[in-house]
């Protein structure tokens, strides 16, 4: 089960001042609790029975076991929450299957060329995932794809596109037309929080993951949140915790992890505390780094740098992998690491930095029992629950994103989107 805990050596924070915090805000989680602040129609994400029910989910295990037995190449085609969470699994697990590509996440011309090349001679099937159809990226990602299966597979293309959107979009009427099939983006959840639905665990099946532990993870930490309170809560105590620290100075928070394989789920992180508290002047700014590696660039600012970032190590349990390094031939000046374990030597940097870190900047340690379709599950519901408290507590409205909204009016109107064409 996932655990959190937090340390800081030069005590920012009082005991005495958080319990006044936890408890003079304790509506706060009643009231997420009850989903009472108006934000109702946005909620769906909260209780897995309404969108990963048993139904849906052999649904889902259904039409992506047509594709796994039939092709070699699954190209997923979304941007920011419409792929962020399914691509957290996927690379994060590695499962044997058909080869995952992603496309509708940069409007890149090289990169569409250095896919279509990979795309030549594989069976290929695609996912289209966008909640209202009108995002660039996947737009144009889609109309390239589209076309590639057209001129490959002829009037049999419709067959390999799995479109993913909202009931009575225009995604579902061209799905609808041209034989695409369809599958549900709800209405009621917005895209950085549709990990546990059509949206996040289709690509997650196909790709090989075993859906059902994901939701028992959703599941489970779901009913741990749901029946605590106070510090007692993990999501409440981090949502406080986060909160005194951004009054007190603290800028930024810093996912750090010790497992490369982490690397797309806090990109999935990211951008959940970006979109969700990043405004009205507010909100604290999420980074990630990867280490050991990342120790040898912002590790020296974390340290010793302007004092605005506070950390939240993600820690694995139980080793999964193993590579004991063996006596040189030659005298590098090595031999300490003689016989050692390189999951050994990744835990001792993970311990040696915490040490270090905790001397100068507030760490959390978050810790999963493994890396695996259930901890990830754990992983997503915690942090959306913890995001929603966090950002009640900050005051802004968790769901929305104004000004992405803004970015791409700009960007709409210097393509001439809404000039009529010829
Ligand atoms: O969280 C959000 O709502 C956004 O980041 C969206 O996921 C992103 O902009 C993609 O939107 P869409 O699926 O509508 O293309």
């Amino acid at each position: 089960m996932l655990a959190i805990t937090y340390q800081d050596s030069q005590n920012r924070i009082g005991t005495e001042e958080l319990n006044r915090y936890l408890q003079a805000n304790k509506n706060v989680l009643e009231q997420v609790k009850n989903s009472r602040q108006g934000y109702e129609e946005v909620l769906g994400w909260m209780d897995p029975e309404e969108w990963a029910s048993e139904q849906q989910l052999a649904r889902l295990e259904e039409k992506a076991g047509e594709i796994r037995k039939n092709a070699d190449a699954f190209v997923l085609i979304g941007v920011g929450g419409s792929n962020n969470a399914a691509r957290a699994v996927i690379k994060g697990l590695k499962k044997e299957g058909p080869r995952v590509y992603y496309a509708g996440n940069t409007i890149s011309p090289y990169q569409v060329h250095e896919l279509l090349k990979e795309l030549e001679g594989k069976s290929v099937y695609i996912n289209v995932i966008a909640k209202n159809f009108e995002t660039l990226e996947p737009g144009i990602g889609f109309r390239v794809l589209r076309k590639w299966l057209a001129d490959n597979y002829g009037d049999q293309a419709g067959s390999r596109i799995i479109a993913t959107g909202t009931p009575g979009s225009h995604l579902e009427k061209i799905s609808r037309e041209n034989g695409y099939t369809f599958f549900t983006f709800p209405e009621s959840i917005g895209g950085r929080y549709s990990a546990i639905c059509d949206v996040g665990l289709f690509p997650m099946a196909v790709a090989g993951a075993d859906i059902r532990k994901v939701v028992q993870g959703v599941k489970d930490m779901r009913k741990l949140l749901y029946k605590t309170e106070g510090a007692e809560n993990p999501a409440y105590y981090y949502g406080a915790v986060r909160n005194l620290l951004n009054q007190k100075g603290m800028k930024a928070e810093m996912l750090s992890f010790f497992e490369p394989r982490y690397n797309y789920f806090a990109k999935w992180w990211i951008q959940l505390f970006a979109e969700s508290e990043g405004k009205e002047g507010k909100g604290i700014c999420p980074i990630s780094a990867q280490y050991s590696e990342d120790l040898h660039s912002v590790g020296q600012f974390i340290q010793e740098g302007t004092p605005m970032i506070f950390e939240t190590f993600l820690d694995i349990k139980n080793q999964d992998a193993s590579y004991i390094l063996e006596k040189d031939l030659a005298d590098d000046r090595f031999d300490y690491l003689n016989g050692k374990d390189l999951w050994e030597i990744n835990k001792k940097a993970f311990e040696a930095t915490y040490k270090a870190h905790i001397q100068s900047l507030p760490c959390f340690h978050i810790q999963v029992d493994q890396i695996d379709e259930y901890s990830f599950g754990e992983l997503f519901y915690f942090f959306e629950f913890a995001c929603y408290v966090s950002g009640m507590l900050l005051g802004i409205n968790p769901f929305d994103q104004p000004g992405v909204e803004a970015y791409k009016k700009y960007m709409f109107e210097a393509l001439g989107k809404d000039k009529p064409q010829e």
